[in-house]
């Protein structure tokens, strides 16, 4: 088995490659201004929002948030694993990959290789008797009753564990084969019974159940969850621990989720296997569930290597927010900068199953795309303890508050952030937590975790280099857009007044503009700290900070100045069209009743702004 690859080589390959090429020879870029850009490969689109910077070596799509370098970009374009894309790439660049010596956790899964088989054939055979069974129909009605469809059985790799005590046994182990019989206890599949004699009285864990293998990142069947048919109790049964099978590592759906090409930029974590199953059925291909367990710190960081967005989802009622008070405290610790955690509450009596069900995958992703951020989620959640109008109550909050916000890595935006909302709420600088900054870490660090080194197979792309600050063009209208996207960025209510233009960007900063308008348009912020927020875990974080702290900024900002740059870019993209067609006319090729139409119609807009714009040019010279 082959070893991990060395960070260096990996680091040299990135150097090596131009993501530009790498992108083109998949996808036609066209150049805009400093970059390129197409429609993305990643998801539907009718105009292009996919961008690739050869400055900054990385592609963003502005639509689906898909982002990364030419290596991620191999992966999820081929459908590669990391090793798999780095071999392509160092091929196509005439490089060799080396490789580290096999680790010793490596070696040790080798020796449990075993225990993978037998569970992979128990997997196989529950799947048969879901198809053979004599009384495979009360399970595949059930299935069918619960509107599964057998593709999405497939695909999850359900089964059926039919009634009886031995069947999985004599299935796997025949006669008594002692070896395999002792696998399967360890395994957690055979449970022995205790009478007492010197010989294996086993019976099968699971019998008469809906059987959801669960697989880890590798595909490995490891463990079980089953379902009973009817209301009987226990209603889920699940493998116990067993050398193979962590709870508190494994996450149901995380292989299946990868496994689909897909571009992954959120996970959504949700409580149940029926819920993961419903949700990709529909769909939603990126939601995992814990088993029944609380999530891990582990978990998150596990999910966080692949993604920068996880959503937790909750019941509407209390329960529901006190698990996700739970899991806010969890992920805090994690939150490094580029990562944003998110909270969603389903409405009272339902779970993600029977909501898609009900109402689709639209208005699922419309519910996850309003997901409250992290620091919504926090400040609501403490003011509704405290009564906030009096004094007293806002010295709680702090209180409160501050040992959250000191959960937060140090140095980072969000953490910075959240400081500032904290004073804003209070009406002054924090004491609690400024008293707990000033003590020493007392959290212990945490220990080295073995299991954290994944082999090489399962590597995910190192961590992006942070994002350089975009250029300024020395296009004329450039000092206009910047002086419009800082006044968005200050004001975000000004986006209210605004109209989205029709007009294709021709630089960095105008694509921005547009696109923070776009996001104002969908989600409202009255304040620049909310709409950083919506920005973290894009590439455009940083810029988007920039502007907002730039002191020496002396910008009023006002609606005025920004619709007149958003009017000059809409008048430039007409203009060009008018060119086409009065190139035609002069060329002696006739226009169509409808070009005519157009014609017109456009020479009446341009009109009409550059009026507008001499009014404006005249208060406001440049
Ligand atoms: P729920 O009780 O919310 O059930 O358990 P569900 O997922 O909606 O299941 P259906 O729709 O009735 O089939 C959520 C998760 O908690 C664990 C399982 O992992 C389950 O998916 N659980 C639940 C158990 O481990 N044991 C149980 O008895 C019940
Ligand atoms: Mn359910």
């Amino acid at each position: 088995m082959a070893g991990r690859i060395p960070q260096s080589f990996i680091d040299d390959l990135l150097a090596r490659v131009d993501v530009v090429d790498v992108v083109d020879s998949r996808v036609k870029l066209k150049k805009t201004g400093k970059n390129y850009s197409a429609c993305c490969p990643f998801h539907n689109e009718k105009s292009p929002s996919f961008t690739v910077s050869p400055d900054k070596q990385f592609y963003y799509c502005f639509g689906c948030g898909a982002t990364g370098s030419a290596l991620k970009f191999v992966m999820e374009y081929d459908g590669l694993s990391f090793p798999d894309a780095v071999e392509k790439l160092a091929t196509q660049a005439g490089m060799e990959v080396p490789r580290e010596q096999a680790s010793f956790e490596v070696r040790q899964e080798q020796q449990h290789q075993p225990l993978f088989e037998l569970m992979q054939k128990a997997g196989q055979y529950y799947e048969q008797m879901l198809r053979a069974h004599d009384k495979k129909h009360r399970a595949v009605d059930y299935l069918k009753n619960r509107g599964l469809s057998g593709k999405a059985a497939k695909f999850f790799g359900i089964g059926y564990a039919p009634p009886g005590w031995d069947n999985l046994q004599s299935h796997l182990a025949g006669q008594g084969d002692k070896e395999t019989i002792k696998q399967l206890i360890a395994c957690g599949m055979l449970i022995e019974k205790d009478d007492g004699a010197d010989k294996y009285r086993t019976y099968d864990r699971f019998r008469d159940r809906i059987m959801f293998p669960i697989r880890d990142a590798r595909g490995r069947y490891i463990a079980f969850g089953g379902r009973v048919l009817g209301d009987e109790k226990p209603k889920y049964l699940n493998s116990p621990e067993t050398p193979i099978f962590h709870k508190g590592r494994e996450l149901y759906g995380l292989y299946e989720a990868r496994k689909i090409r897909q571009k992954l930029t959120r996970f959504v974590i949700v409580e149940g296997y029926m819920d993961v199953v419903a949700l990709a059925e529909f769909g939603i291909h990126y939601a995992v569930a814990t088993l029944g367990t609380a999530t891990s710190e582990h978990h998150l960081r596990r999910l966080f290597k692949i993604v920068p967005e996880v959503i937790f989802c909750f019941d509407g009622d209390q329960a529901g927010r006190t698990a996700a008070a739970r899991a806010m405290e969890t992920v805090l610790p994690v939150l490094d900068d580029g990562l944003q955690a998110r909270f969603l509450f389903l409405p009272d009596g339902e779970d993600p199953d029977t909501l898609i069900r009900r109402e689709g995958k639209e208005a699922f992703e419309q519910r996850l795309n309003k997901a409250d951020h992290l620091p919504e989620f926090l400040f609501e959640h403490l003011k509704s303890q405290v009564d906030f109008d009096t004094l007293n109550g806002k010295a709680r909050l702090d209180q409160l508050a501050a040992p959250l916000i000191n959960r937060l890595p140090r140095g980072t935006t969000l953490r910075n952030l959240m400081e500032k909302t904290l004073q804003d709420q209070i009406g002054t600088e924090s004491a609690a937590l400024k008293k707990l900054e000033n003590q020493p870490d007392s959290e212990p660090p945490p220990a080295a975790d073995s299991h954290d080194q994944l082999p090489a197979h399962l590597q995910e792309e190192p961590q992006e280099p942070d994002i350089p600050h975009v250029d300024h063009s020395a296009d004329t209208l450039a000092p206009l857009v910047h002086k419009a996207l800082s006044s968005l960025v200050k004001k975000p209510s000004l986006a209210e007044s605004l109209e989205l233009p029709d007009a294709d960007p021709q630089s960095e900063h105008e694509r921005l503009l547009i696109e923070v308008l776009k996001k104002l348009k969908n989600a409202p912020q009255s304040s620049s700290v909310g709409l950083l927020i919506q920005w973290i875990g894009t590439p455009y974080q940083a810029e988007l900070q920039q502007i907002a702290d730039n002191p020496h900024s002396q910008i009023q900002p006002s609606a005025a100045d920004i619709g007149s740059v958003l009017k000059q870019m809409n008048a430039r993209t007409l203009s060009a069209e008018l060119n086409v067609l009065d190139g035609k006319l002069k060329r002696g090729e006739k226009l169509t009743d409808e070009e005519k139409t157009r014609q017109r119609e456009i020479r009446r807009q341009l009109h009409s702004i550059h009026k507008k714009r001499a009014r404006i040019y005249s208060q406001n010279p440049h």
